[in-house]
């Protein structure tokens, strides 16, 4: 831990049942970066509000193929997607916004080290951790994050870092501690000024 996938490494080539039926996994991410999460277990409070931020979060998300992993079967996939559908208020329907993979051995989470070696369930076999690779259009990791079942992921954070990612692969820039979309915290927009020293440092925004 944390994860078999490593920023560099190319994300495998998996083949998967999921509630969308079978994928082949580089095939699903295409050109497109991609974001890979998992989940402990189906029918559970904290996953539950996780998937159903994750489905909320639907237009945000949108052109970025998202897929999440579970160790429950299809059918059970499909019958706990209803309830999450009724936690956010929507229509009871099996669809959520993205497929649910069915790791059934658990190979998938075997080889992208999403198991928890510390916490055990009450079989005593290890949990599956909340892990969350960011893969880019090249099909390489470019971030992971990994919490214990214990804790809920901030999928907000999850779309904070994906468009820092987009912008810092488009134009050869950082995003600092805390960034946010300047376009989102500045309405009116930010302007540049050109200054005696060609240093681009001041960046005035109107009164809002
Ligand atoms: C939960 O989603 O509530 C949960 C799942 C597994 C372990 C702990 C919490």
């Amino acid at each position: 831990m944390p994860g078999g996938q490593l920023l560099g490494d190319v994300a495998p080539n998996f083949e998967a049942n999921t509630t969308a039926g079978c994928i082949h996994f580089q095939d699903f991410l295409g050109n497109s970066l991609g974001i890979l999460f998992s989940h402990p277990r189906d029918f559970t409070p904290v996953c539950a509000t996780e998937l159903g931020r994750a489905a909320k979060l639907a237009p945000e998300f949108a052109k970025k193929n998202r897929i999440t992993l579970s160790i429950d079967r299809v059918e059970d996939c499909l019958a706990w997607s209803k309830d999450i559908n009724a936690y956010n208020g929507e229509e009871p329907t099996e669809k959520l916004p993205f497929p649910i993979i069915h790791d059934k051995n658990p190979d998938l989470f075997i080889l992208l080290g999403m198991l928890d070696p510390v916490e055990k369930d009450e079989k005593d076999m290890p949990v599956t951790a909340r892990v969350v690779f960011v893969i880019g259009p090249g099909k390489k990791p470019k971030l992971s994050i990994i919490y214990p079942a214990t804790t809920g992921r901030n999928f907000d954070e999850i779309l904070r870092v994906v468009t820092s990612l987009q912008l810092t692969a488009e134009k050869r820039v950082a995003t600092p501690v805390d960034w946010k979309e300047a376009k989102k915290l500045f309405l009116k927009g930010v302007f540049t000024k050109e200054l005696p020293s060609g240093k681009k440092y001041l960046r005035p925004t109107p009164q809002p």
